[in-house]
């Protein structure tokens, strides 16, 4: 089967008042459906730059990238919009959730967009916030809400149009250990249950849940190794 990624020597270079940042020097690897991906590196590796190409939230300045088969460039921007809704879900290491808005209307959105009628949103956002051990909570605001409560809506809120593929950014970054080992649970479940998973971090302990980890140095890959030992479960839960 046709790998779901396929990155064939992608660059990016930033021009910004006439410095040129090389952010990816040309990086390939492919992810296949179901797979889930740990992408780790120091601070400005480029680990940012390369999910924001993957997500087609920004076009490579040389190289190849498909997501299932299409390439960025064959959209124009309407049905790039479209794209991103029905085959992405993006989570960010500051949720970026809309803080005035309860929790279930925040993971209602995507639906809203997606022109499903008001009934239905409402059901299928309560699945997905059941998903995420949140059903309790669906009229708070994100400001009631702990860092890793508001982190648990953004991944209902990723969920929520079965996308192909979940990006995550640093999604731990932000967390104490407890609730970045909660919001590793979630994912491990989300993995079990056959979604496609690229998750970004710095921190061994999250990577080791992955079945692959790509190390990112200086905008190239270091290393692309399995995981033979993927951890199911926290470590230290006592
Ligand atoms: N929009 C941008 N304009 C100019 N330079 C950028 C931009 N985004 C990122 N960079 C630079 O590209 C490099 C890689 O950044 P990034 O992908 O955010 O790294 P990471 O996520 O690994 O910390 C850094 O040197 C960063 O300063
Ligand atoms: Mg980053």
């Amino acid at each position: 089967m046709r790998p779901i990624i396929e990155v064939k020597n992608v660059k990016k270079t930033y021009f910004n008042d006439e410095v040129e940042t090389h952010a990816l020097r040309g990086v390939s690897f492919d992810v296949k459906q179901g797979e889930f991906v740990a992408i780790m590196g120091p601070s400005g590796s480029g680990k940012s730059t390369l999910l924001h190409i993957l997500g087609f939230l920004d076009h490579p300045t040389k190289g190849k990238y498909r997501l299932d088969g299409k390439s960025i460039d064959q959209f124009d921007e309407p049905e790039l919009a479209w794209v991103r809704n029905q085959k992405i879900g993006f989570v960010f290491q500051m949720f970026n959730l809309l803080n005035r808005t309860t929790v279930i209307d925040n993971v209602k959105l995507p639906l809203a967009y997606a022109g499903i009628k008001n009934g239905e949103q409402d059901e299928l956002a309560k699945i997905a916030l059941e998903k995420v051990g949140l059903s309790h909570r669906l009229d708070h605001t994100p400001s009631q809400l702990s860092g890793g409560e508001q982190q648990r809506v953004a991944i209902a809120r990723a969920l929520i149009n079965e996308p192909s593929v979940i990006f995550a950014d640093e999604p731990t970054g932000n967390l104490d250990t407890k609730s970045g080992n909660q919001i590793m649970d979630i994912f491990s479940r989300l993995h079990d249950e056959g979604h496609t998973i690229v998750l970004i971090t710095h921190e061994p302990y999250i990577a080791r849940f992955a079945q692959r980890i790509i190390n990112i140095k200086d905008g190239l890959i270091a290393s692309n190794k399995t995981n033979h030992k993927p951890i199911k479960k926290p470590i230290s839960r006592r």
